[in-house]
């Protein structure tokens, strides 16, 4: 599902190199397009119509470029292309969003920060996906003592807070066992039940080292000294803004790739980053993200964490020949473009 702005320009690319390395694996694969976002709702009346619904029921992956423009704007809001993602990611209970940040060495001098500060960077953000504030009821603008008022709620039940913060804590025993919860109970009831679930939780989980942290420390905390995280779980909101943030210490928000997933292991996968309208159709976006998000789909949806290894290093491979587009661009770099770092990536493919 392409989607708008960029999203086109990156799935094409991010599908030359799944179709090569389902072709080097042996991996038999039946790929459909479908309509989500702008696009859809300029061909079919609707962001997520029930053609692309149906499609993604019977899929075992998905692949999304991303959604969005500012033509999309004066839509009515239930119509707008964020509203087909959001649509899809609730329709398929896709509650477990899995962010991770690596800096790939080639990159330490294209992030903002100090070399020392990113270098060996990989922390993992496990965002809420299908509740929180995005999703909780009562919602709307309405008029109130004569204007208009916006509200919406940041609810979480139990078992929503639970099944998240499980997803957490197995992420963790799987790395360095220590998982920070990011939340703000200082001030909300609801991050306060999140906190008092995220502990219970953690009893099972006796290996791993559980943190509590609040959102505006954690946001400090991501720039000052990165390292010190391993996985963080947190909220729909505060997971969405946390992982723009992290994007950059890896070099760009280009190079984030995403998976979400629900609890039949039925994943979409997309790069975190939006349709980037400032540079659509120039031929300038950055296709790694979406690369690496295929990486994500052959691990966690289609079992073949060998090909996934084999694509990561691939990315790589392309890195140390110096090749960038422009958002990782530095002196003595070659600039290519987005299907340059998309035929690239084919030919590394091959070579290992
Ligand atoms: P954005 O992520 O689209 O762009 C932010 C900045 O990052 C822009 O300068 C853009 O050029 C740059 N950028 C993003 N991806 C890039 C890439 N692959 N290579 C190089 N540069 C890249 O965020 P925005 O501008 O706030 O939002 C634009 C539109 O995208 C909005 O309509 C928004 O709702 C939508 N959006 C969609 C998604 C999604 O589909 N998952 C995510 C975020 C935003
Ligand atoms: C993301 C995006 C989406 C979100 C928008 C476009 C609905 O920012 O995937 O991070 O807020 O989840
Ligand atoms: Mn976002």
């Amino acid at each position: 599902m392409p989607g708008d702005g960029i999203g086109p320009e990156i799935v094409a690319e991010a599908l030359k190199v799944l179709e090569r390395v389902a072709e080097i694996g042996g991996l038999e694969l039946e790929i459909e397009q479908g309509l989500i976002g702008g696009a859809a709702h300029d061909a079919a009346g609707h962001p997520y119509p029930e053609a692309t619904r149906e499609q993604a029921r019977r899929a075992d992956a998905i692949l999304l470029g991303a959604v969005g423009g500012p033509q999309y704007e004066s839509l009515e809001r239930d119509l707008r292309p964020e509203r087909g993602l959001l649509g899809i990611r609730s329709d398929l209970e896709l509650f477990a969003n899995l962010r991770p940040a690596i800096l790939y060495p080639q990159l330490a001098s294209a992030s903002t920060l100090k070399p020392e500060v990113v270098s060996g960077l990989d922390l993992l953000i496990v965002r809420e996906l299908t509740g929180g504030i995005y999703f909780s009821q009562p919602r709307g603008i309405e008029q109130r003592d004569g204007q208009r008022y916006g509200y919406n709620t940041a609810g979480y039940t139990e078992s929503e807070i639970e099944r998240i913060a499980r997803v957490g804590f197995e992420a963790a025993m799987k790395r360095n066992k220590r998982l920070c919860s990011v939340d703000k109970a200082n001030v909300l009831e609801v991050s306060e039940l999140w906190r008092e679930v995220v502990e219970r939780v953690g009893q099972e989980f006796p290996e791993v080292e559980l943190s509590h942290m609040y959102v505006d420390n954690a946001a400090m905390q991501l720039v000052r000294d990165p390292k010190q995280f391993d996985v963080m779980v947190t909220s729909n909101m505060f997971g969405d803004i946390l992982s723009d943030a992290a994007a950059m210490l890896t070099g760009s928000i280009g190079m984030l790739p995403s998976a979400s997933l629900n609890s039949e292991g039925v994943g979409l996968y997309e790069p975190i980053h939006g349709s980037a309208p400032d540079i659509a159709g120039q031929g300038k976006a950055n296709p790694m993200a979406t690369v690496l998000s295929i990486a994500m789909m052959l691990r966690h949806s289609l079992n073949r964490n060998d090909l996934a290894e084999r694509l990561e290093a691939a990315v790589g491979r392309v890195l140390d020949q110096g090749l960038r587009t422009p958002d990782i661009h530095g002196d003595g770099m070659q600039l290519v473009s987005t299907q340059g770092m998309g035929d690239a990536l084919v030919a590394a493919l091959d070579d290992a």
